[in-house]
């Protein structure tokens, strides 16, 4: 198929058209490259580097591309910044979206794969977390999300659009080619192997007093090779629906520090801070509907693989992407 992957030149999105090349698909990637790097775009894909925002840019893109599916990772992904600046991400997240949404529903796609987050439901009220759980999200972030999913759902009912909507827990790890690199680091296990790649002198821990075992917040990390698996799977005609994406296992903190450690062969200093703001406590996947409904099956369900691949990633590339 021909796809057109929004955001491939992001942590997720790159690894994503890598894998949709693999698997013999041909791949347009858009991206203004706020966050992602140029160098992280497989050289088999054609490149465009444009912005969301402009309507006649995306337009004109979608009709020269005419693809069969629409993967939409473009996107602010940040949890703590959507708590300061909420304008940001109601105007990428949303607006910008639907400039998308728009210009895919004018070329006549007819399939679309959206990267939503189980940032959209919120602390949760019980743990796995299945996708009829109430969504509540606590940060504009996950708020974000929720309402380009509702945007979907609306395109799907009036405009007949096969959607998929992946919600993802927390994605780790690295391909042998593409890895994690953001500008500005917020996430835990790219920030605790920084530590043992003796870049910073210790990690932090945002917040100990969580009603968690070990009093830190508990997250379910999912392999990024694993996640891009998924996106192959929805492309596959009649998949539609929102699908939650994780291994149905939760590591706090403390454990993921731990993990680093044995993975490095290196101790790892830490720091305790107060919490960090829009922080559920515990997020912990069901993906039993993706498995049964979409045929996924995680290859690499192990947090010490996930590291051991995210580490693998780092030591090749220790300052990231040249660009
Ligand atoms: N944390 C620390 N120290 C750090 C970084 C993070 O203690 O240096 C903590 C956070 O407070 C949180 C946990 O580690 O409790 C995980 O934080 P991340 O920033 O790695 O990931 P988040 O869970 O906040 O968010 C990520 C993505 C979102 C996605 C979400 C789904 O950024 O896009 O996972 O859970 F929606």
């Amino acid at each position: 198929m021909n796809i057109f992957v929004t955001g491939g030149a992001g942590y997720i999105g790159s690894i994503c058209a890598e894998e949709l090349l693999n698997a013999g698909h041909d791949v347009t990637v858009y991206d203004n490259l706020s966050e992602g790097h140029r160098s992280a775009v497989d050289d088999r894909a054609v490149f465009i580097h444009a912005d969301l925002s402009d309507r006649d840019a995306i337009a004109g893109a979608m009709r020269d591309a005419k693809p069969a599916a629409v993967l939409h990772f473009a996107g602010d992904a940040l949890v703590g910044e959507s708590m300061s600046n909420p304008s940001k991400y109601f105007r990428n997240n949303v607006c910008n979206g639907l400039n998308l949404l728009d210009a895919a529903e004018a070329a006549g796609v007819k399939k679309f794969v959206f990267s939503s987050s189980c940032a959209t439901y919120g602390p949760p009220d019980r743990v796995p977390m299945t996708e009829d759980l109430p969504q509540r999200p606590i940060n504009p972030y996950g708020e974000s999300k929720l309402l380009f999913e509702r945007m979907l759902y609306w395109h799907g009912q009036i405009h007949g659009l096969e959607f998929v909507a992946l919600r993802y827990f927390n994605a780790a790890g690295a391909s042998a080619q593409f890895g994690e690199h953001h500008r500005m680091e917020t996430h835990l296990i790219p920030n605790v192997l920084k530590v043992a790649l003796g870049q910073a002198p210790n990690c932090q821990i945002f917040g100990t007093d969580y009603p968690t075992p070990d009093g830190t917040c508990i997250r379910d990390y999912i392999h990024i090779v694993d996640l891009a698996q998924a996106h192959i799977l929805a492309l596959e005609p009649g998949r539609r629906g929102f699908y939650n994406l994780g291994n149905g296992g939760g590591y706090s903190v403390r454990q993921v520090i731990a993990a680093c450690e044995k993975i490095t062969h290196q101790p790892i200093p830490y720091v305790e801070k107060p919490r960090r703001a829009g922080d559920p406590p515990r997020l912990v996947a069901s993906a039993e509907k993706a498995m049964r409904e979409l045929g996924w099956k995680p290859q690499f369900p192990g947090l010490e693989q996930i590291i051991a691949d995210a580490w693998r990633w780092h030591v090749a590339h220790p300052r990231g992407y040249a660009d």
